[in-house]
């Protein structure tokens, strides 16, 4: 008899997104006339059409693909040398930051490669995440048989969880105790907070005393508007030797449905074997991704190209300026609204504290069923999210200003 793995059964209820639109879908089947004023706020999934840069780059790649001179087989497993070299130029060198081209790996989502990074770290490791926290953190841990049983509330028995409050400004401190294995995520997935150069400083100076590894998720960083806060975590001196770095170009250039993201993992970044040697991360990874993946299509890796060139960098600021703007709209109507508002100034989510005694999916009712607007339930994120929600900036904004009108209209 075949066994299954069994860590599957440990995990809690469904996906985050897929839950909010299995409840979606039964609103609206129940109400079709509200369901057709539905704004969506929920997932962070970007609503505007792909710059025109991008467009351009994959027709090209198309027409390269009809031409039996031109047309591309099988790419290398970690991405194209010209993407590569584009990546670690522009978002790093560029910028100062020591990053070599075979450091990049071209994959097809950070989503992906934050689960697949598990393959190259051991099974023993004690894992520190945020709490909230981006659920695939802790789902990818539990389906690898990393975290133990859930207790009621939800939380892993084998997880160092690091609580997120106003009181830290939603940004995680390290923590007293020894941790291997350190997730963080800067512009933050739910919180909207950003981590500043000290607080990251701490992170890799504890991450290198501890002989840790931070995981380090910079998917929003484009939408970083203050100049003092980092982009990279490559900024820090010393994160080569603690830090992989996950970026995608999802959230920037709009390629969600696309799909091209990278992973930075340094040479010159260690871990220990069972038997105590210090061995680098580097060829591991580049193992895995030549056994477990096939590249992402060239049409895709051409399009991704075009992100960097001169046009593609003013079309990919112009779009998170919209979408920047969009936060700036909901900001300010959930705050005219009465609702204690954070984040939204350097990321695209709006994290917002629930009315006294409103529990998040009591919230995510109240706003589907009155407002006809989706958003997402912070207790959805983890414990700590209980009495919270996140609004996404991803929409038009004529969108985004009927929304911010709604929220004023709630009666609580
Ligand atoms: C979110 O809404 O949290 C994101 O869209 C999820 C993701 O990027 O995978």
């Amino acid at each position: 008899m075949a066994l299954l793995n069994d860590n599957y059964l440990k995990l809690k209820a469904g996906y985050l997104f897929p839950e909010i639109g299995r409840r979606v879908k039964v609103f609206c089947e129940a109400n079709p006339e509200a369901a057709k004023r539905l704004i969506r706020c929920g997932i962070g999934d970007v609503t505007e059409a792909l710059p025109p840069a991008v467009i351009a780059a994959l027709h090209k790649a198309v027409d390269e693909m009809a031409d039996r001179a031109t047309f591309k087989g099988y790419g290398p497993e970690q991405g194209y040398d010209w993407l590569r070299a584009a990546i670690a130029q522009n978002d790093y060198r560029a910028h100062g930051l020591d990053v070599a081209d075979d450091e990049i790996f071209v994959s097809d989502g950070s989503k992906c490669d934050c689960g697949s990074i598990l393959d190259i770290l051991g099974g023993k490791n004690k894992i520190a995440i945020s709490d909230p926290v981006y659920p695939v953190y802790v789902d990818t841990n539990v389906m690898a048989g990393h975290t133990g049983e859930a207790n009621e509330a939800g939380a892993y028995a084998k997880l160092a969880y690091l609580p997120c409050r106003p009181s830290n400004g939603f940004v995680p401190e390290p923590p007293k105790r020894h941790v291997d294995v350190i997730y963080l995520c800067s512009p933050n997935n739910p919180t909207g907070a950003v981590a500043t150069r000290a607080q990251l400083e701490a992170w890799v100076k504890y991450a290198l005393e501890h002989k840790a590894v931070i995981l380090f998720d910079a998917a929003y960083e484009a939408y970083i508007s203050d100049a003092a806060i980092p982009h990279s975590i490559y900024e820090i001196p010393g994160a080569r030797e603690c830090a992989i770095e996950f970026r995608s170009c999802s959230k920037n250039g709009g390629f969600t449905g696309v799909r091209c993201a990278f992973t930075v993992v340094p040479k010159t970044l260690l871990a220990q074997t069972k038997t105590g040697e210090f061995k680098p991360l580097h060829p591991l990874w580049s193992r895995r991704m030549t056994t477990k993946f096939n590249g992402v299509s060239y049409i895709t890796q051409r399009g991704a190209e075009a992100l960097y060139s001169p046009g593609g960098k003013a079309q990919v600021r112009a779009l998170i300026e919209h979408y920047m703007g969009n936060a700036a709209v909901l900001r300010k109507g959930a705050k005219k609204a009465g609702l204690k508002v954070f984040g939204g100034e350097n990321a695209p989510y709006i994290w917002v504290r629930t009315p006294k005694g409103v529990t998040s999916w009591e919230a995510f009712d109240k706003i589907l069923g009155d407002a006809n607007v989706v958003i997402t339930p912070g207790s959805g994120f983890g414990s700590k999210g209980e009495g919270y929600f996140r609004i996404s900036s991803f929409n038009s904004r004529a969108n985004a200003e009927e929304v911010a009108r709604r929220l004023q209209e709630l009666k609580w």
